[in-house]
C-alpha cells in the first residue's frame, strides 16, 4: 500500500521494533480526535504489558525515534501511552498531488498477484420473474466484479442462467397444451420452426399458471416431469423449443439488466454444464462418493460427528448429518440444482480454470453452497478456499418481510426502475434541478438518479444485513444517498467548468486550511477503503468512502473559496484538489456501478 497511513505505519513499526517490540503491535489508525491529530498508535499500551514496561515511557522512546521523520509536524504521547501524529501540510500536499496525478487509480494500489476470478451473480431464471434476491445479487455482484477488476484480477461475471430445471418441463407442457407449438411436439429430428412460438408475455403468463397447476394436478405434474427428463436427455423438438424460451427470456433480461447498468461476460446457463454431467457422475461413482439413498443417489458431505437434530414426520427426533447429503440424482433420475452447480464447477475449471469463484446468492441458499463446495472438494474439483458463497440479507417491505408489490406479487425489475425513475423525475423538478436542460438529457439524468438511489441504498448497507425498501428516503438529495452523491459530483463538475471558462487552471497543490487537510486525508484513505472492500468482499466500505469524500469536499468548498481564492496559487491548488476529489468520487461511484451525469 502506498497510502500515507500505511507508510507511516511502517515507520512506526520500525521504531517499535528498535525498542524491542513486535512491529505488528504498532498499528496506526485514524485519530479518534481529528482536532488534535491525524493518526494515532495505541501499540505502546499492548506492548508495555507484554514487556512489563511503563507504557508512557515506552511510547516516549518510540516518539523520540520518530521526531526526525520529515513528514511529521507533531509526534506526541498522550494519555496513558497513545502516540498522536500530525502530518505536515507538505506531506499531505505531496500525497494529494500523487493521488491527483494517478489518473485511473486515484491513489489505490492493485493486488501484487492477480487471480482468475469468476463471479456468479444475478442468477435469473428462464420465464420466472425476478425477485428482490435477484436484484440484490445483481447490484452486489456487479460492484464486486468492478472492484475485483479494478484491483487487477481477471474477472468473468457469469449470470448463471437458470435454464435447466423443472420449470422448463412445465413450460413445454403448458405451451404444448395451448397448441401454439405443434411443430415442436413431434418426436423426430426436425427440422423445427426457427421462429419463437412464444413471446415474453406468453412465458410470463404461462409459467406462473403452470407452476400453480402443478401443485394439485398430478397428471399435469407428471407430464412436466417427463418433459423435463426428455429435454435433459436430448429430445430434439423439446431442445428446439427450449432454445426459443431461453432466447426470448435472455433478450428481455439483458435489456432489463442493461437499464440497471449490469452486464455479464458470460451468459452461461445451468444447461451449459450438461455436457460434463455424465462424465462427472461416472467419476463420482469411481471415487466411491456416490451412494444410494432411498432410491436417489447422493454424496455425503458431513464429517463424522457433524450432526444436528432433525424432526421426522412421525414427530420423533433423530441426529442427522449436517450439512445433509448433496442430492445428485433424484429418484426419478433427473439432475438437481446441486448437480448442475457441481457440474458447473467442473465445466468452469475446464474452460477458465479460475483460482476463485464467488457466488453472490441470497443467504438462504447457504446450506446448498456448503453442500456443493464440500462435494467439489471431496471429489477434487476445487481446492479449499477457492469457492466462496457471499450471502446477503433481504430487501424488506415495511412489514419486515421480503419486499412485494402492493398487489402482493414479486416486483419486476422493469417496474422497479420505472417507479424509481418517476420518483427521481419528481424530486428533480421539486428541487428545480435540470429545469433548463433539453428533455432527453433530463430523462437520462432522472434515470441515472434513479439507479444511483437504488444501488447506493443497497450497497451502503453491509452485505449481510437486511434493509427496508423506502424509495422516499433513497431518493432524497440529502443524507447518505445516491442522489446526494451525484449532486455533489455534479457540483464539482460545474465548478470546474466555470474555472475553465475563466481561464483558471490547476496548479501545485498546497495544503494549509483544516478543510484542505481533511480533504487530503480523505483522498489518502481511498487506498485502504479499496483494499478492505476487496478483502472483505464488502462494497459498503466503498459506499462509506464515497460519502466521506463528498462530505469532506463539501466542507472544503464551504471553507475555502475556489474561484475567488485569495491568490492565483491557492486558486490553482484548490482547482487541482477539486479535480482530484471529483476523479476519486466518480471512480468510487463507478466501482459501485453508479454513473454520474455531467450536470443536473
Ligand atoms: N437461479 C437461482 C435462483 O433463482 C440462483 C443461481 C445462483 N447461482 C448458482 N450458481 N447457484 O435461486
Amino acid at each position: 500500500m502506498t497510502d500515507l497511513k500505511s507508510s507511516l505505519g511502517e515507520a512506526v513499526g520500525a521504531a517499535f521494533a528498535a525498542e524491542g517490540v513486535d512491529a505488528s503491535l504498532a498499528r496506526v489508525t485514524t485519530s479518534d480526535r481529528p482536532d488534535l491529530a491525524d493518526f494515532q498508535s495505541n501499540g505502546a499500551l499492548a506492548a508495555a504489558k507484554a514487556l512489563k514496561a511503563n507504557p508512557r515511557e515506552l511510547a516516549g522512546r518510540v516518539a523520540e525515534r520518530l521526531q526526525a521523520d520529515p513528514r511529521l509536524a507533531l509526534v506526541e504521547v498522550a494519555g496513558p501511552g497513545f502516540i498522536n501524529f500530525k502530518l505536515t501540510g507538505a506531506a499531505l500536499a505531496e500525497r494529494a498531488a500523487t493521488v491527483a496525478a494517478d489518473g485511473e487509480r486515484a491513489g489505490a494500489d492493485a493486488v501484487a498477484t492477480p487471480r482468475r476470478v469468476i463471479i456468479d451473480y444475478a442468477g435469473p431464471n428462464v420465464a420466472k420473474p425476478m425477485h428482490v434476491g435477484h436484484l440484490r445479487s445483481s447490484i452486489i455482484g456487479e460492484s464486486l466484479k468492478r472492484l475485483f477488476r479494478f484491483r487487477g484480477d481477471t474477472v468473468w461475471g457469469d449470470a448463471h442462467f437458470g435454464d435447466w430445471g423443472f420449470q422448463m418441463g412445465l413450460l413445454i407442457v403448458a405451451v404444448g397444451d395451448e397448441g401454439g407449438a405443434a411443430g415442436f411436439m413431434t418426436e423426430g429430428d426436425g427440422p423445427f420452426p426457427g421462429e419463437a412460438p412464444v413471446t415474453l408475455e406468453d412465458l410470463e403468463r404461462l409459467y406462473p399458471a403452470a407452476a400453480t397447476r402443478a401443485k394439485d394436478d398430478i397428471e399435469f405434474r407428471d407430464r412436466a416431469r417427463k418433459a423435463t427428463a426428455e429435454l435433459q436427455a436430448g429430445r430434439p423438438g423439446y431442445r428446439a423449443l427450449w432454445a426459443h424460451f431461453v432466447a426470448v427470456s435472455r433478450t428481455a433480461l439483458e435489456r432489463e439488466f442493461g437499464a440497471l447498468g449490469v452486464t455479464f461476460d458470460l451468459w452461461n446457463g445451468e444447461s451449459d454444464a450438461d455436457p460434463v454431467m455424465a462424465g462427472m457422475i461416472a467419476d463420482l461413482e469411481t471415487k466411491g462418493l456416490l451412494v444410494e439413498d432411498d432410491g436417489a443417489r447422493v454424496v455425503h458431505v458431513a464429517r463424522p460427528g457433524e450432526t444436528r437434530k432433525r424432526k421426522l414426520p412421525d414427530g420423533s427426533v433423530m441426529e442427522a448429518p449436517s450439512p445433509p447429503p448433496l442430492l445428485v440424482i433424484s429418484r426419478d433420475g433427473s439432475a438437481m440444482y446441486g448437480t448442475t452447480d457441481l457440474a458447473t464447477i467442473v465445466d468452469r475449471r475446464k474452460a477458465i480454470d479460475p483460482e476463485l469463484i464467488l457466488y453472490v446468492v441470497d443467504e438462504r441458499q447457504a446450506e446448498h453452497f456448503e453442500q456443493v463446495f464440500r462435494a467439489a472438494i471431496l471429489a477434487g474439483y476445487a481446492t479449499p478456499g477457492s469457492l466462496e458463497h457471499l450471502g446477503f440479507g433481504t430487501m424488506n417491505g415495511p412489514d419486515g418481510k421480503p419486499f412485494k408489490t402492493r398487489a402482493g406479487g414479486v416486483l419486476k425489475l422493469h417496474d422497479l426502475i420505472t417507479m424509481a425513475t418517476d420518483k427521481a423525475r419528481a424530486r428533480l423538478q421539486e428541487s428545480g434541478l435540470g429545469a433548463d436542460l433539453p428533455p432527453e438529457e433530463f430523462e437520462a439524468i432522472a434515470h441515472k438518479v434513479a439507479i444511483a438511489a437504488l444501488k447506493f441504498a443497497d450497497l451502503s448497507n453491509s452485505r449481510t444485513t437486511s434493509y427496508v425498501f423506502d424509495l422516499d428516503r433513497f431518493m432524497s438529495f440529502e443524507g447518505k444517498t445516491g442522489p446526494y452523491l451525484l449532486y455533489q459530483a455534479v457540483r464539482i463538475k460545474s465548478l470546474l467548468r466555470k474555472a475553465a471558462e475563466q481561464g483558471a487552471t490547476p496548479a501545485t497543490i498546497v495544503v494549509a486550511e483544516p478543510a484542505e487537510r481533511d480533504l487530503a486525508l480523505t483522498l489518502d484513505a481511498f487506498d485502504q477503503a479499496v483494499s478492505d472492500a476487496y478483502d472483505k468482499r464488502a462494497p459498503h466500505l466503498l459506499a462509506e468512502h464515497a460519502y466521506r469524500l463528498a462530505q469532506a469536499f463539501s466542507k472544503f468548498y464551504a471553507a475555502c473559496p475556489v474561484l475567488v481564492a485569495p491568490d492565483a496559487d491557492s486558486r490553482g491548488s484548490r482547482i487541482a484538489l477539486s479535480q482530484a476529489a471529483l476523479d476519486q468520487l466518480e471512480l468510487t461511484l463507478g466501482l459501485l456501478g453508479i454513473d454520474t451525469p455531467e450536470r443536473m
